[in-house]
């Protein structure tokens, strides 16, 4: 049986590590053709044979079209965008920062996790006219919710999710546009370079927490499921997979493991079950 993406050709921004990388494998496990632009040229390289990579910056406009060019140049087409290259800001309130701080970080976070959404769409509207494609974008549990971040980073996510309803708008009909609004997981996720913490990693966090044996208190309701990147590969599948969503445009899968049903007392009302 084939898969769910067969015939289908990706690009996926920051597709070199954590859920970009796992997207572009799973894609690949449907049937997808499948191009990567990642800023990381060594990330690249642990790509599998077949994939099109592409070192890059999602906030240079030439990187981007740069990254089109070569998809449909190799592929003939492109069917599905997925923008997902983003930075972290480390939780850093606004208590904690000076104006110098935030005014760089600001520009940081912002350039990579909206202009490069933005950009990346630019690049490839056309294209995704022509295939009548769709595109599906890594959101947040900050896109929707506070405390998943600091300021500029919810700020940045909440951005996103506004891109994404209006490009559903302006690209529509012939163009979906989607979102998957993941949770925690253990990546590579860094902080911005204008803060000291481009060399942070989210995977180093959750090492730290574990090796601690600090029993952590349960945050969501699903909080037994696994932070693995794999496994929040699936709504993207949907969400790209004309069979199944072709009339899905404008909509947000959360994959946060139920932040929104959190309970005042507990956060899963189910725990004794
Ligand atoms: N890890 C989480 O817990 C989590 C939670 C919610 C949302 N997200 C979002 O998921 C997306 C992917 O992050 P991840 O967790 O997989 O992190 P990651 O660091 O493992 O992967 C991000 C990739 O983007 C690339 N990248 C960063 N800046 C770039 C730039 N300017 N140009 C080109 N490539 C660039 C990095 O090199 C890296 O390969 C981000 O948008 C992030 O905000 C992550």
């Amino acid at each position: 049986m084939g898969g769910w993406l067969e015939g289908e050709v990706a690009l996926i921004t920051g597709g070199g590590s954590g859920i970009g990388r796992a997207v572009a494998l799973r894609y690949l496990a449907e049937g997808a053709r499948v191009a990567v632009l990642d800023r990381d040229a060594g990330q690249l390289d642990d790509l599998p044979d077949g994939v099109l990579t592409v070192t890059g910056d999602v906030r240079s406009p030439d990187d981007l079209h740069r990254a089109v060019e070569a998809t449909v140049e190799r592929f003939s087409k492109l069917d599905i965008l997925v923008p997902n290259a983003g930075i972290w800001d480390y939780h850093r309130s606004v208590t904690r920062l000076t104006g110098k701080e935030l005014s760089e970080a600001f520009d940081e976070v912002f350039g990579i996790n909206v202009k490069g959404y933005v950009l990346a769409v630019e690049a490839a509207w056309r294209e995704l006219v022509r295939s009548r494609g769709s595109i599906v974008m890594t959101l947040s549990n900050a896109s929707i919710h506070t405390d998943g971040g600091g300021s500029l980073y919810t700020a940045s996510k909440h951005a996103c999710l506004g891109l994404l309803r209006q490009f559903a708008y302006e690209l529509a009909p012939k163009v979906r546009v989607n979102g998957v609004a993941v949770g925690g997981m253990r990546t590579q996720l860094r902080g911005p370079e204008s803060l000291g913490l481009q060399d942070r990693t989210l995977a180093a966090s959750f090492a730290k927490n574990e090796a601690s044996g600090e029993k952590q208190p349960p945050l969501i309701p699903l909080y037994d499921s696994s932070v693995e990147p794999e496994h929040f590969t699936g709504p993207y599948v949907l969400l790209a997979s004309r069979a199944n969503s072709g009339t899905v445009t404008g909509a947000v899968i959360p994959a946060d493991g139920g932040i929104a049903v959190r309970g005042f007392r507990t956060p899963a009302g189910g725990a004794g079950l």
